[in-house]
Formats: structure tokens, sequence, C-alpha cells
């Protein structure tokens, strides 16, 4: 019997076709998601499940999963929407996509940083307004971004790739993470990045640790000109918080691609003139897209066919898997 693939989300379809060489493939085409009770459903029977972001693998979820799901092919880099501890203890590989989207992702935290700093949001609305009556010296003036500083808190593949940006732009590089890296950037504590940094650009992976990693505390020790910028995950900041350091201008704007609630905007952020705001699309190039969807498919078809999938998050699981096999 052929192996049997559930894919949760329109992908591209290079990727589907690729799958439906090795498996049978139930592809759920279309953008709306399954609810848990849904996903539970199309699950059964499935060897491995093809999952985006919006698909939430809660322990529980997991507990009910059919034992004949083998692995958990993520077409992302960020896993908090897995429970991975809750898929290990169950023998459920789970994979992601990483580096095919690092320079992507940091291309466009730059992006958001070049934007809410030069103010280019703004510049396009008001030159479409049709209210350009004349030149001033002042018009739209925004900060500076070469030669000032910018914060990297989260120095994993894509801050590093932040970090070479800013060095492009002749900024200082400052940054916080658990450990040192050799690198050109300077190593600080967090209070130090955020005390001293022009910009400070978030990259650290959601987990119970990092949730609300930037709260009152952090924003009221920004510099009042300072841009804050997301493109992590948003329940890193606390956005009810952050929303009132805008109004009150603790800090001077931000730049956020990630939201605590998605796709629920806060409406606070909505008001803010400082804030240049996009619908998660860090990784949004057709190229990289793409590419991720094919390593997702690749992982899935390495376990369903018995091989190591490449980007693996619990190799604790294949070493079991493998050593049972050898026994
Ligand atoms: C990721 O890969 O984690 C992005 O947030 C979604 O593309």
């Amino acid at each position: 019997m052929q192996p049997r693939v559930l894919v949760t989300k329109r992908v591209y379809p290079e990727a589907i076709e690729f799958l439906t060489q090795h498996a049978e493939v139930d592809y759920v085409s279309d953008d709306d998601g399954l609810s848990p009770a849904e996903l539970l459903e199309r699950a059964r029977g499935k060897n491995a499940i093809v999952s985006q972001l919006v698909d939430k693998f809660t322990r529980d979820v997991i507990a009910q999963l059919d034992s004949s799901v083998r692995i958990i092919a993520n077409v992302a880099v960020g896993f908090d929407n897995i429970d991975v501890a809750a898929a290990s203890e169950r023998g459920i590989l789970v994979t992601n996509t990483p580096d095919v989207l690092t320079d992507t992702t940091a291309d466009f935290a730059f992006a958001l940083l070049m934007a809410a700093a030069r103010r280019v949001v703004e510049a396009h609305e008001f030159a479409h307004s049709r209210k350009w009556g004349r030149w001033t010296i002042d018009m739209l003036v925004g900060q500076d971004v070469h030669h000032r500083t910018l914060g990297i808190l989260g120095m994993g593949r894509i801050g590093q790739a932040m970090a070479r940006r800013g060095t492009g732009f002749a900024m200082q590089v400052l940054y916080h993470d658990a450990v040192q890296l050799p690198c050109d950037a300077e190593y600080s504590s967090k209070e130090r990045v955020l005390q001293e940094s022009d910009f400070v650009s978030l990259h650290v992976p959601l987990s119970e640790a990092t949730r609300h990693y930037i709260g009152e505390a952090e924003l009221r020790m920004m510099k009042p000109s300072a841009i804050l910028i997301n493109t992590s995950r948003g329940p890193v900041v606390d956005e009810a918080t952050l929303v009132r350091a805008l109004r009150e201008k603790w800090i001077g704007g931000a730049g956020l691609d990630v939201f605590e609630n998605e796709p629920r905007v806060n409406p606070g952020l909505l008001e803010c003139a400082n804030v240049v705001l996009a619908p998660h699309i860090g990784s949004a190039s057709v190229d990289t897209r793409r590419g991720m969807s094919m390593i997702a498919v690749e992982n899935a078809v390495e376990a369903i066919e018995g091989r190591r999938p490449k980007t693996l998050l619990n190799p604790g699981v294949w070493d079991s898997i493998a050593s049972r096999r050898g026994a």
C-alpha cells in the first residue's frame, strides 16, 4: 500500500507534484485551514502531515493523532504551533524549514526598519493623496539609518543575517542572545541593547521563556526615538503595552510583521502613525515560499520512506527509531 500524506493547506504546486510521486496525497487545497477536529479526522490513516503555522498541534491534539502518523513536516522555520515534546513522547518526527528563508526574512526586517525610519509608507500615502502642493525643507523628515546603532535580540541565523545588513549600512551592531558568537557584532546585555540602540530588531523564537520578552520594563528602557522591529512572533511582544508605548511616545515607532492574535491586528496599532504593519510576510518571496514548500514535502517523503529527514527538530526520536530497526 502507498504511504498516505495529509497536506493541511495550499502549498506551491511543485511540492504536490513531488509528493504524488511518492505517496497518496490528501490535499486541502484552499487557504481556510482545518479546525483541530477536522485536522484529527483528516489525519486518520495518514503517515505524514505537511502543516503550516496556523495548524495548532497542542499536546491534546497530538495525544489524539492516529498512531499511523510518523512525521509532522511544518512549512515554516518557527514551530511554536507544535508541541515538539509531546510529539517526541509519541515517537512522531517534527521538521521545520530553516536556512532557505534566512536572508529573505532579514531583508524584510531591514525593509521594515527602513520604512519606519524614513516614513516610506506615510510618504507613499501622501504622494497618492494629491495633497502635495509644494516642497518644504522638513516635509516627512525621518531618522537616519546609516551610522546609527542596531540592536539585535536573538542572534540565530536570521539575527546574524540582520547584523550583516546593519554592517552594510555602517551601523554599530549590538546583540544579545543566550550564547556569545564569534562575529563582528558586539555582545551586550539585553538591557544595554535596549538602552543604546536606535533600532531594536527581535529574532528570538517563541517559547514560554520568550512570551512577552518585550514588555513595559523593556519598552521603557528604549530611547524615545527608538524603533522596534518584530519579524519573529507576535507574542514575543506584549502588544497592549506596545500600543501604550507608541501612543505615549516612550519609543519612536515600530515595524511589525507579526501580531499576538493573527490575523487580528490590535486596533490600537492601526491608530498609530509611527508604525509600519505587514501581514506576516517576512519570508514571502516566490523563491523562498516555494523552497519552504519543497523542503517540507521532502522531509515528509524521507520519513515515510524510512530515511532521516534533513531538518529534524527532535533527533532523539529518529535515534530510537533507528536503534529499534538495528535491534
Ligand atoms: C516561519 O517560517 O516561521 C515564518 O514565520 C512563516 O513563514
